[in-house]
C-alpha cells in the first residue's frame, strides 16, 4: 500500500498536463494513497529489460511493483504520468531523499511510451519539485549501456557530471541554488 501522499508536484496537490513530442498528452501528478493497484498494472506494461534497467538488475514484476509503490519515505517525491481521462499510469519518476540536500532519482516509462520525450519532461518536473523542497543535488546510478537514460540526464539544463563507478555510471546533477542561498550569495 502507498503509505504517504509525499509532496505535491507544485505544492497545490493537483496534476499538470504535458504534451509529448508526438503531440500525445499526459498528466503529471504526485503519487497518492491508493495508487498501488494502478502501479501494479503499470509494471505489467514495462518489459523485463526496462525493469532490469530501472532496478540495475533482474527483478520480478511483483517485487518491482511493490518497490515502486512501497519504497516511500515522507521526504521522497514521486511523480506519476497518466493518460488523461484514464487511470492508466505510463511513467514513474522518483526522488529518494538521501541527505538534507540530496536525492537519488530513478525513472521508468511504459515501453510503448518511451522515446517520446516523457523521461525528459519527468526529470524536469521532478527537479523543479525537489528544488522547491531544498534539494540541491540529484544523483543516479545508471547501467553503462543505458544510453536513453544517459541522454536524458545529459540534456538536463543543470550542470551534470558523470563518471564510471563500481556499479555503473554515476550521475550528479547540480540544481540551482535555493532562492535564499542565491540572495545571500
Ligand atoms: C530511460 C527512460 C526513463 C527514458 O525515458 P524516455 O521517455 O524514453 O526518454 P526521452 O524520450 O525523453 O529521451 C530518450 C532519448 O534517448 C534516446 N535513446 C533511446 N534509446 C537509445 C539508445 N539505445 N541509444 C541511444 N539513444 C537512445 C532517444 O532516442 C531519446 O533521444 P531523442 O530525443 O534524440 O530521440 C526510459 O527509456 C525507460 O523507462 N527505460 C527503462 C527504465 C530505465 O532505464 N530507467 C533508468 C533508471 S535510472
Amino acid at each position: 500500500m502507498v503509505t504517504q501522499p509525499v509532496v505535491d508536484l507544485d505544492g497545490r496537490r493537483r496534476s499538470r498536463g504535458a504534451a509529448l513530442r508526438d503531440a500525445s498528452a499526459v498528466q503529471l501528478r504526485p503519487v497518492r494513497i491508493g495508487d498501488e493497484p494502478a502501479l501494479r498494472e503499470f509494471v505489467e506494461t514495462v518489459s523485463a529489460d526496462s525493469l532490469r534497467r530501472r532496478f540495475c538488475g533482474s527483478i520480478s514484476p511483483a517485487i518491482a511493483a511493490a518497490s515502486l509503490a512501497l519504497r516511500l519515505d515522507s521526504d521522497d517525491i514521486v511523480l506519476l504520468a497518466e493518460v488523461p481521462g484514464t487511470p492508466s499510469i505510463v511513467g514513474h519518476a522518483a526522488a529518494y531523499r538521501i541527505g538534507p540536500e540530496r536525492a537519488e532519482v530513478a525513472f521508468v516509462i511504459a515501453d510503448a511510451w518511451q522515446g517520446r520525450g516523457l523521461g525528459s519532461i519527468m526529470l524536469s518536473r521532478l527537479a523543479t519539485a525537489v528544488g522547491e523542497h531544498g534539494v540541491t543535488t540529484l544523483t543516479a546510478e545508471v547501467l553503462p549501456t543505458n544510453q536513453a537514460m544517459l541522454t536524458v540526464f545529459a540534456r538536463s539544463p543543470h550542470p551534470v557530471e558523470m563518471w564510471t563507478g563500481a556499479d555503473g555510471v554515476e550521475v550528479r546533477i547540480a540544481l540551482a541554488l535555493p532562492a535564499s542561498a542565491a540572495v545571500a550569495a
